[in-house]
This record gives structure tokens, sequence and C-alpha cells, in this order.
């Protein structure tokens, strides 16, 4: 016993444990059937409960691992324009310290990979693939005055619950951790799971002669990651960073500029400030700026000046090909022509 616990607490020491371990499903995850109950084991840093939640439920961890990689791919799309640009997700189950500590940037990939899971189960609930839930339920608003209720929402109701109970897990039945990280991770989830619920929008389908959409379904379903992601890019922007403190006879997470506010349900917060990712720092998990590609015409955050850092940067051209001068071919082809392009590139100094 005294053995076990010496071993999480050097593994802990080198960075492999995090309550977000479970995205190294992407390493290995796909190629699991998911059907019978020692695959749970494959990842050795599931908790008890996920664990458990994984041998009830098998067939809801295919929504898990994909989404697991959701939300590594989505991750570097929003913030490919940044100096941290999501790149150290690629280690998973592995974090550095960017991700490891109590960041912004591990602020906003708990958020994300919270409605990522939470979408997923959702969504494949609405297409059949999880024998404990299906559609979710027709909305209780009246249908407007051109269509009616119909086809096969998202059951978000069912997704939020599983979703909470698989990335909670960790934080709510385990001794290690310091309780200021897990009451950030627990708030950060569940501000990625608000952004979710704020994203069901109406989805409609026509039908009727030929686009005359004289008969019109529609559903509620959820928006695509990538505009989760984006609103939760914004919200990583203006994260907030808090301390824990007692408040009465409670210790709670409260702003550290203004703590006579609590924390609001909207908003990212964050225990450790990040340095400014322009240089090359392991320690602290920054991979500097240097070689990455910047904008010159751009003023945000992809602008040379802000992603140089103010070092500067090197112009070279490139030559891309590209097909061109396409014809079209009755019936049924198309061929094009090959030409290049010079291009000029810029990557920081
Ligand atoms: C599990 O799934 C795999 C591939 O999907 C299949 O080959 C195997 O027979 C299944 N095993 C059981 C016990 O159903
Ligand atoms: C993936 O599988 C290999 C071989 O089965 C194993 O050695 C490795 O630890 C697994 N990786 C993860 C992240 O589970
Ligand atoms: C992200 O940053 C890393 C480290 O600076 C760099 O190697 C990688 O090419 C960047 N990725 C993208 C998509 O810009
Ligand atoms: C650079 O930024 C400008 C302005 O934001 C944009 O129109 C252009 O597509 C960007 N170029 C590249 C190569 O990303
Ligand atoms: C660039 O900055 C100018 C003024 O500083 C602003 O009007 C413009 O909208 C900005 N463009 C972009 C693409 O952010």
């Amino acid at each position: 016993m005294k053995y076990c616990s010496l071993v999480v607490l050097f593994l802990c020491g080198v960075r492999y444990c995090n309550a977000i371990h479970w995205l190294g499903l992407t390493v290995n995850g796909s190629s699991v059937g998911w059907n019978q109950t020692h695959h749970c084991k494959l990842l050795d840093g599931l908790v008890p409960d996920q664990l458990q939640l994984c041998r009830r439920n098998l067939e809801m961890m295919h929504s898990i691992v994909h989404a697991a990689k959701v939300t590594k791919t989505t991750c570097q799309k929003t913030f490919s324009d940044m100096r941290w640009n999501c790149s150290s997700i690629e280690d998973a189950p592995f974090f550095t310290p960017d991700l490891a500590k109590g960041t912004r940037e591990s602020a906003v990939v708990f958020a994300l990979a919270a409605a990522a899971v939470s979408h997923s189960i959702a969504r494949s609930c609405a297409s059949g693939d999880l024998p404990g839930c299906s559609c979710g339920p027709a909305p209780a608003e009246q249908p407007g005055p051109d269509f009616r209720w119909g086809g096969c929402g998202d059951n978000l109701r069912y997704g939020l619950q599983m979703g909470a109970a698989f990335v909670d897990a960790p934080m709510k039945n385990s001794r290690s951790g310091s309780q200021a990280a897990k009451l950030m991770n627990l708030h950060n989830n569940a501000v990625g799971r608000q952004v979710l619920i704020d994203s069901m929008e109406t989805k409609c389908k026509c039908h009727g002669v030929s686009g005359s959409c004289s008969v019109k379904t529609c559903w509620k379903g959820l928006q695509d990651m990538h505009d989760i992601a984006a609103e939760l890019k914004s919200k990583y922007l203006a994260a907030t960073k808090v301390i824990h403190r007692h408040v009465g006879t409670r210790k709670q997470l409260v702003p550290k500029e203004m703590d006579v506010r609590p924390v609001r349900d909207t908003e990212l917060v964050y225990l450790v400030s990040s340095p400014d990712y322009c240089t090359r720092n392991e320690k602290q998990g920054s991979y500097g700026t240097q070689d990455r590609q910047c904008n010159k015409t751009s003023n945000g955050s992809d602008s040379c000046n802000l992603m140089c850092c103010g070092r500067g940067y090197n112009a070279y051209t490139e030559k891309v090909a590209e097909r061109c001068q396409c014809k079209y071919h009755w019936c049924c082809y198309v061929t094009c022509k090959k030409c290049e392009r010079t291009v000029e590139r810029y990557v920081c100094k």
C-alpha cells in the first residue's frame, strides 16, 4: 500500500498525474473495440469512478475517445494564431507545465474538453449510437407559425449528465492535488458546459415541392465545436486570476484583484500566471516563438510584431503549386493546369 502511494507520488512528480489524463485516449483509444470491460484498463490514468463509468457504459467510450481527439484538433486550430498555440496537448497523457499547473491555458483546455465530451455524447445519442439514450425531448416552447418540431435533436441533458460524471470525477473523489486546483478545474469544466448549453440552437429542414419549403421541421441542435472553442477563446483572453481564501467559514476561489465579488459562472479562472511564451523555457512549458510564422499585414495576435515579441522576423519566398484554369468537360470531369505562385513568408527571429 505504502509502495503504491509512493509510485503515485513519483508519477505525479513527472507531470503524470493530471485530471485531463484521459485526453491520452487519443493515443490508443481508437484501436480498441470497447466491448469488453478490461478495455477500460487501457489507460491507467482513469480514476476509479471513471473506470466504473467505463465498465457500465462501454459504448460511450467511443464518444469519449472522439471527444479527446476533437479537443486536441479544435484547441490547436483555435489557438494557431497565438503565441501559445496548444501544441503541448499533443503530448497527452503527459503534460508540460503550461497545462499541468493552474494556468489560463489549462483553464481553457479543461473547459474545452468538458464541452467536447458532453457535445460528443449528446450527438451520439441523436445518431443512435448509445443504448442508454436517444433523441433529445421535443422542446417545451411553442413552435413558430411556419414550422413544427420534429427530427431528432441532440440529447443535451444526457450529454451534460454523463459528460460531467466523467470529466469531473478526478476532482470529486481523489485525495491527491490541492483543493484550490480542484475547485479551479471544476469551475472551468462547468464554464465549458455552460457555453455548450448556450450554443443550443434551432435547426431546420425544409420539405415540400422542390425547395418550396412549404413544410419545415425543426429541432434543437448544438453548434459546431469550432464555434464553442471560439467562444471559449474569448473567455480565455478575459480569464480572471483567483486566489483560494476564506470567505466567511468556507474557503473559496475569489478574484485576486477585486476579491469583493464572487467568481462568475461565465468566466474562466486560473491560479498561476503564465509566462509570455516569447522565449523558450521548458520549466514553464514555453516553447517560444522563434521560427513561428507571422502575418505581416495582420494587426492581431498573429502579427509579426506581437508573435515575434518585437524581435523582428526573417522573410523568405516560397513557391506554392496550385490548380488553376480549371475547365469542366461534358460529362463529367474537370481538368486543371498547375500554376506556380510565389508567396512571401515571414518567420520570427
Ligand atoms: C469486439 O469488437 C471487435 C471489433 O469491433 C470484434 O472483432 C470482437 O469480436 C468483439 N468482441 C466481443 C466479445 O464482442
Ligand atoms: C498504448 O498502448 C501501448 C501498447 O499497448 C502501451 O505501451 C502504452 O502505454 C499505451 N499508451 C497509453 C497512453 O495508454
Ligand atoms: C505551434 O508552436 C510550436 C512551438 O513554437 C511550433 O513548433 C508549431 O509549428 C506551431 N504550430 C502551428 C500550427 O503553428
Ligand atoms: C494575414 O492577415 C490578413 C489580415 O488579417 C489576412 O487577410 C490574411 O489572410 C492573413 N494572411 C495569412 C497568410 O494568414
Ligand atoms: C487594425 O487596427 C486598426 C486600427 O488600429 C483597426 O481599425 C482595424 O480594424 C484592425 N484590423 C484588424 C484586422 O484587426
